[in-house]
């Protein structure tokens, strides 16, 4: 059975605070965001407004809409909402993290390669490569889904044996994404200290804010990750492959 509506309900307050919190600390203590880099003299440039994106589109990607896209069958934002509605905004929510995800992407490296007077290099670090494997992941994890379930490619036996693994990889790929906002985090906290050196000690909202990010975004992991504890409610909400027969599934009802 799924949560109570009051968990679920706990589950999205938690994701919009991960929003408002990241919000605050790139508008309020990282520069905000912009298009292009702060002019700062002669071949001289700051293009951290444009990297600021990064970490918003992730926000918007992980914890918002692939962690609505994993709730999308057991808990939807709209309760009344029937099988293929369910499906319709999964493929809608995981269409919107991939958008967010290439966005994000496209942001780091384009503020990387437009920084003088010499560019940052790409993928230097841990999480670069968690990152990349992530998105990797999320891509393969998407066009899976399309082939065989958005326009059915697959035998019915086949999907049937998909879906167990579609269900096991969605939730890993969004566990992974969360795993690799808080090491991104880790790593913007640690330039913050040692290249901007801020007022107000380690204990300012500059160190703060992020801290209470990566607590936030451990709670949506685990808050979502509670919706698919037991079997789904029943076989009209739970089960994500319309097309299968009644049963067809076994014990592998999830979503
Ligand atoms: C709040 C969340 C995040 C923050 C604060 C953040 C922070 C950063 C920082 C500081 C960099 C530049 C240094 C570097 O190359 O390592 C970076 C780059 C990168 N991030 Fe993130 N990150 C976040 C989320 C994510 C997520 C969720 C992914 C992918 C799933 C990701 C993928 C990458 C990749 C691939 C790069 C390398 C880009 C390049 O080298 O040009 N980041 N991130």
């Amino acid at each position: 059975m799924p949560p109570p509506a009051g968990f679920t309900i706990f589950t999205r307050v938690v994701e919009i605070c991960v929003l408002i919190v990241g919000m605050i600390w790139v508008f309020g203590y990282l520069g905000g965001v912009g298009f292009s880099p702060i002019y700062k003299g002669e071949n001289t440039n700051d293009p951290s407004v444009i990297f600021n994106w990064h970490p918003l589109f992730m926000a918007l990607a992980f914890p918002i809409c692939m962690a609505e896209a994993v709730l999308a069958y057991r808990a939807p934002i709209a309760t009344t909402a029937d099988k293929p509605q369910r499906k319709t905004l999964h493929i809608a929510l995981q269409s919107a993290a991939l958008l967010f995800i290439i966005l994000g992407l496209v942001t780091t490296i384009k503020s990387h390669t437009l920084k003088r007077p010499t560019p940052i290099p790409n993928f230097y670090s841990p999480h670069s490569y968690m990152g990349l494997f992530t998105s990797a992941l999320a891509v393969i994890q998407y066009m899976f889904g399309f082939y065989a379930f958005a326009f059915p490619k697959l035998s019915q036996k086949d999907r049937a044996a998909s879906v167990p693994i579609h269900a096991f990889l969605g939730k890993t790929v969004l566990v992974l994404g969360l795993a690799t906002m808080t090491t991104g985090i880790q790593e913007k906290t640690t330039l913050v200290q040692t290249l901007m050196k801020p007022p107000g000690g380690m204990y300012s909202p500059y160190f703060v804010l992020p801290a209470v990010l990566e607590l936030l975004l451990m709670v949506t992991g685990i808050a979502v990750l509670f919706h698919h504890t037991g079997p789904a409610k029943s076989k009209d909400q739970g089960n994500d492959e319309s097309f299968l027969e009644e049963g067809a599934l076994g014990s592998h009802e999830e979503s």
